[in-house]
């Protein structure tokens, strides 16, 4: 079930700028060779993705879920110079893809890729993050804003994909996956947080902005 309208779609993505040669190539080979190639983040969350980066300039982004490394490209364009954005998969069989497109985009020094499950390596990181993609596996979102919380300065923002999931979280219980009650727990726990501010824009699959106050 997609949430947004096909025709509002292609209405949105003609007036926004166009996604790169590069990303248009990311995404041609994804969808040719790449199983479930609908998790890559395309071009309207790209530019949105690249934008929002570009209006925080961090110095630490962290990605947790790289599949192909589209959204960790478009990320990485709001780096600061001495700018690094960590980003983790556990699907080794994705890397070396996602590093060959991150060489040619320039970034190779710039995108640090971690290859294990996403819990055990966000601990082992020493870094303070500026902004933390969550786009991995739905059940564990709950479990990474924990572990994240930390590492985040006040004034910094996480963004969560998929926290509308396909349009289920408001069908009856009886009709949610369990990815889909996954994410209701999920916003539920961030619009609770009172340390937090959030906004869930309807973008796509729904992308939840959660900023850290500073006072916290
Ligand atoms: C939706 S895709 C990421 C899409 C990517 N951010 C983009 O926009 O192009 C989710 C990725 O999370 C990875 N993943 C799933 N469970 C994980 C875990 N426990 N730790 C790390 N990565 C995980 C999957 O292998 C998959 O590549």
């Amino acid at each position: 079930m997609e949430v947004i309208p096909e025709d509002i779609q292609a209405f949105a993505e003609r007036y926004s700028t166009p996604e790169t040669e590069l990303l248009y190539r990311l995404h041609r080979e994804t969808y040719l060779k790449i199983a479930q190639p609908h998790m890559l983040s395309g071009h309207l969350q790209g530019r949105l993705l690249t934008m929002v980066s570009q209006m925080i300039k961090p110095r630490r982004i962290l990605e947790i879920g790289t599949f192909t490394g589209y959204s960790a490209i478009c990320l990485a364009q709001g780096l600061t110079e001495d700018g690094v954005l960590h980003t983790i998969d556990v699907n080794e069989e994705l890397e070396a893809m996602s590093s060959r497109y991150f060489k040619e985009a320039g970034l190779g020094d710039k995108i640090v890729q971690h290859t294990g499950k996403a819990a055990e390596i966000i601990t082992q990181l020493d870094e303070v993050f500026d902004l933390v993609f969550i786009d991995a596996d739905k059940a564990g979102y709950t479990g990474y804003y924990d572990m994240v919380w930390e590492k985040l300065r006040p004034g910094g923002f996480m963004l969560a994909d998929n926290v509308l999931y396909h349009g289920e979280v408001v069908l009856p219980e009886s009709g949610q996956s369990n990815n889909a009650k996954a994410m209701i727990r999920f916003a539920e726990k961030a619009v609770a947080d009172e340390r937090a501010e959030t906004m869930l824009l309807t973008l796509r699959d729904g992308l939840m902005l959660i900023r850290k106050k500073q006072t916290h």
